[in-house]
């Protein structure tokens, strides 16, 4: 009998995990000397480059009395409050001046910190450091320095291209990115003579296996039905042409095409802006038709329909999900989207204990479904 989860209630309160790098905004739109607002994860966050072009991610609020920082003025190297003139170093957040003291008043202001986040650049956006909670001490607190890097797009050769898509999607993260690692709605939301229709469903049969923190949709032969693997074909022997596909906590899906000296990698990220909003951020990069002047832009054409199919799809779903309805994950599609859910339910539950975590699947194992 088919594994079905009996139907059960949407979680209304879709956890958004702090302690990890998330994507907040493309690179090219942030210019030196400027400032631009971003959420994450509930956060409010002001963005900006300094005058040597290094980003810098603060709490959009005054420790003061909470103006927001976005309004205040900002010369490259430290920003100024628009309410009261307190100056803050955009990079550590720390206090630098206080207008209002008067000579003989004696506060230490480098005890002040605006909040400030690790934040890098890296493959097109800027990424932002979300630490777990700290303890209270609003305002007096330095700020948490990242364990590791931000993730990168594996590239394998030095000369490549690469071009990045966004869509807002008006879902929780987790319907974000069940929806992303859906094998099952291809056909009948990505329809297109170029691409697929519901004529070409066939069965499929991929093995998955147990990484770090995810699972690996493990080295295969693409999809045939699929145009633009019809593409590489031109490039490559068939049988060379293998690609694979890995999901990472907390969101972020890895694919890699390999065909001979020709590679195409491209890493996805759902990130949470609220608990009832998330974007989708799609960068790209490749070394495959570099010289072939419109290939590239042939293929974000294709890459910004899907996107704008899934996205158009979210929004439907989103009308639906307000009724708070009976929701069920069924064998074998669905699975990895429980994979999922017990990925995160496990490292909520490792940081909790301080016990390893441990990870949902035994083993390798392959699933069946048609798409
Ligand atoms: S609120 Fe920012 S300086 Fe007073
Ligand atoms: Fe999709």
């Amino acid at each position: 009998m088919p594994d079905l989860d009996l139907p059960q209630r949407q979680l209304t309160d879709a956890l958004m995990l702090t302690g990890f790098w998330y994507r907040a905004l493309p690179a090219d739109r942030i210019h030196r000397n400027h400032l631009y607002k971003a959420t994450l994860l509930e956060i409010p966050l002001v963005i900006g480059r300094d005058r040597l072009g290094q980003p810098f991610a603060l709490r959009d609020a005054c420790p003061h009395r909470g103006m927001p920082l976005n309004c205040g003025r900002f010369d490259g190297e430290n920003l100024e409050c628009g309410y009261h003139g307190w100056q803050f170093d955009v990079h550590d957040g720390q206090c630098q001046l206080i207008p209002s003291l008067t000579a003989d008043q004696k506060l230490k202001i480098d005890r002040i910190y605006a909040g400030s986040y690790a934040c890098e650049e890296q493959d097109s956006f800027i990424w932002v450091f979300i630490p777990d909670p700290a303890p209270p001490a609003a305002g007096f607190a330095p700020r948490i320095e990242a364990p590791d890097a931000a993730p990168q797009i594996e590239k394998f050769t030095g000369k490549y291209k690469s071009a990045y898509l966004q869509a807002e999607m008006p879902v929780s993260i987790d319907h974000g990115i069940i929806g992303l690692m859906d094998p099952a709605h291809g056909p009948f939301v990505h329809q297109a003579w170029w691409w697929r229709t519901q004529r070409s469903i066939h069965e499929k049969k991929k093995n998955f296996e147990p990484i770090p923190n995810g699972f690996r949709m493990s080295a295969h032969t693409p999809s045939s039905n699929s145009a633009p693997y019809k593409l590489l074909r031109l490039y490559a022997d068939a049988d060379s042409i293998t690609t694979t596909i890995d999901f990472v906590l907390p969101n972020l899906r890895t694919e890699t095409i390999r065909a001979g000296k020709y590679w195409f990698s491209s890493l996805t990220t759902v990130t949470p802006i609220t608990r009832s909003q998330c974007r989708i951020d799609v960068v790209a990069a490749w070394n495959l038709f570099r010289w072939v002047p419109f290939v590239p832009d042939l293929l974000k054409f294709v890459f910004a329909k899907f996107v704008e199919q899934d996205r158009r799809t979210m929004e439907l779903q989103a009308e639906g999900l307000q009724h708070n309805p009976h929701l069920m994950l069924i064998d074998d599609a669905d699975r990895p989207a429980k994979w999922y859910f017990q990925l995160k339910a496990a490292h909520l539950e490792a940081k909790r204990t301080g016990i390893e975590m441990k990870h949902p699947m035994p083993g390798p194992v392959t699933l069946k479904w048609r798409s």
